[in-house]
């Protein structure tokens, strides 16, 4: 059986989130319902939840019996979130980004290097595979794809020893075999980091787009979110932070903030959003010292205007 999910910085979220009674909020990564559940505890409210994961759906369907009326679980990926619930706006939205742990600890789902599976790696079991992805591609691609998801600095020489396994061997099929070929191509260095953990990581984003995901989320977030409502985001690593920390200061318009030295010039958008806290909020050492996965995150999060969704 997997591990339960420990939802990370759980006290942070709902700070920021701020459930009231009688408002409606939407959870767009539901995993195991961690968020759905506490918000739907800490006030009289709705939740519409959203995950790609047909096993997440599941556990979101035995949800809405115990909250009847009040959680609703709609299967898709949150760049559709406004497409996909059943409201016209909300007054938050929460997305805890990446993969939940009952996803990285059943090896048949292929996410982990640590379990041998089948290389899958799909969170919506649709679409092509990693096994098709590293059988398929030529070497220049394969490095480019573990360059630009997985910051791996030796890309081309893990490139190398996938297409030089794949012509031996026939095709990689199994975790195993995958984290076997990049630890011939790179040693452990002294920060004690499997080596495979970069590619594992750039195959996983890759498969599921969540890069570009996550953009059209926070759009989705922007069109679907209610004058004063609050777009809450935890992600995990740098790629995802920085796309976060990106859409914020556009759309709070930061970088256009005039001088005093300059005269007055008009700006060209309305802010969308404005932020309490421009910085992002880690997690507590305490929740660090329980639950290691916390270390990474970051929470980030803005309060919608009552300007227009942009339409860049
Ligand atoms: C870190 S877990 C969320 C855990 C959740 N907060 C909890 O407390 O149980 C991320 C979840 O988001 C889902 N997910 C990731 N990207 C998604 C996307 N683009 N659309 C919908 N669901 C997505 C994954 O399938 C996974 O179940």
């Amino acid at each position: 059986m997997s591990a339960p999910h420990i939802p990370v910085m759980m006290n942070e979220v709902l700070e920021s989130l701020d459930p009231t009674d009688g408002q409606t909020y939407v959870d767009g990564t539901f995993g195991r319902g961690g968020y759905s559940k506490a918000i739907l505890d800490a006030a009289d409210c709705r939740v519409e939840a959203i995950d790609r994961d047909p096993q997440a759906i599941e556990v979101g369907k035995l949800m809405e019996d115990q909250y009847k009326g009040r959680f609703m679980i709609h299967q898709g990926c949150f760049g559709d979130l406004d497409r996909l619930v059943n409201i016209d706006s909300c007054d938050g939205v929460v997305l805890d980004i990446g993969v939940s742990s009952p996803q990285l600890d059943e090896a048949s789902r292929g996410f982990s290097f640590q379990k041998d599976g089948p290389l899958d790696m799909r969170m919506s079991q649709e679409g092509p595979t990693a096994a098709e992805v590293v059988n398929t591609k030529d070497e220049s691609d394969l490095a480019d794809i573990i360059y630009i998801y997985g910051e791996e600095r030796k890309s081309r020489r893990v490139a190398r020893s996938i297409v030089q396994e794949r012509e031996a061997n026939g095709p990689l099929e199994t975790t195993f075999q995958l984290a076997d070929a990049v630890r011939r191509a790179v040693r452990k260095d002294r920060s004690g980091i499997d080596p495979a953990t970069r590619t594992f990581q750039a195959l996983r984003l890759y498969v599921n787009d969540e890069l570009n995901e996550l953009e059209r989320g926070l759009r989705a977030a922007e069109r679907l979110l209610a004058p004063e409502g609050r777009l809450v985001v935890v992600s995990f690593h740098s790629l995802e932070d920085r796309i976060v920390k990106t859409f914020l200061n556009n759309r709070c318009c930061t970088h256009a903030r005039g001088s005093r030295h300059l005269p007055s010039v008009e700006l060209p958008m309305q802010p969308t959003f404005h932020f309490r806290h421009k910085k992002p909020v880690t997690a507590r050492e305490s929740e660090v010292a329980v639950n290691p996965r916390s270390r990474s995150a970051k929470l980030r999060w803005a309060i919608r205007t009552d300007a227009p969704a942009m339409e860049i």
